[in-house]
């Protein structure tokens, strides 16, 4: 996303506010890194230490984030997180739906709580567009314009344990970030 800062931590805040203890974070489309930084930064004052992974499609950057952290630079990988089976599970991992097309959202969901999550463990379904009157704007054709992520997963067979939210008053934008528990 562009923008300010504040604006940066007011819709990316409760991302970090879903991680509740330490434990490994999987951010899937980690991008450059930030998102996993800024994670670690919000919530070390709350003792909860998170041991960052990421995965992305574009290879571009994957570099960047490996650079942002390179002391765990061998956590980050090039992939499509609808094929990569990962070695190993996660105690948390965030993913977005749109990353895949609207008729394979229920199977990614499955796909992401069966072979990425550890038994207890927290995937965090996130929409950044959360209450957008137009989100089929804002995204890739053929992705759900998901306008209320609590209602999606209903409809797709999924129970939210709880969720978080977040506001950028000053461009009207909403995040709500949804837990769904292995
Ligand atoms: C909006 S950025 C998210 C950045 C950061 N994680 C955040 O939440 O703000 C979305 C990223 O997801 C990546 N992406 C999209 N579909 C993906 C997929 N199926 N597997 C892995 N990465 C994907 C894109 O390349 C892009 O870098």
């Amino acid at each position: 996303m562009s923008g300010p800062e504040e604006r940066w931590i007011c819709l990316r805040k409760p991302v970090a506010d879903c991680i509740d203890k330490s434990g490994s974070f999987l951010d899937i489309g980690c991008a450059n890194g930030y998102l996993l930084e800024c994670c670690q930064k919000w919530n070390s004052p709350k003792n909860i230490i998170i041991e960052p992974y990421g995965i992305d499609i574009s290879s571009k950057l994957v570099e960047l984030a490996k650079n942002r952290l390179p002391q765990n630079k061998d956590n980050f990988i090039v992939g499509n997180a609808f094929y990569w089976i990962p070695s190993k599970r996660f105690d948390f991992v965030r993913t977005e739906l749109v990353y895949v097309p609207a008729e394979y959202e229920k199977q990614y969901i499955e796909f992401l709580l069966e072979n990425y999550i550890n038994p207890g463990g927290k995937l965090l379904v996130a929409n950044y567009v959360e209450d957008h009157p137009h989100p089929e704007n804002t995204i890739i054709l053929g992705s759900h314009p998901t306008k209320n992520i609590l209602s999606r997963l209903a409809e797709l067979g999924f129970e939210v344990t709880e969720y978080k939210d977040g506001f950028d008053t000053a461009k009207n934008r909403k995040t709500r970030v949804a837990v769904l528990i292995r």
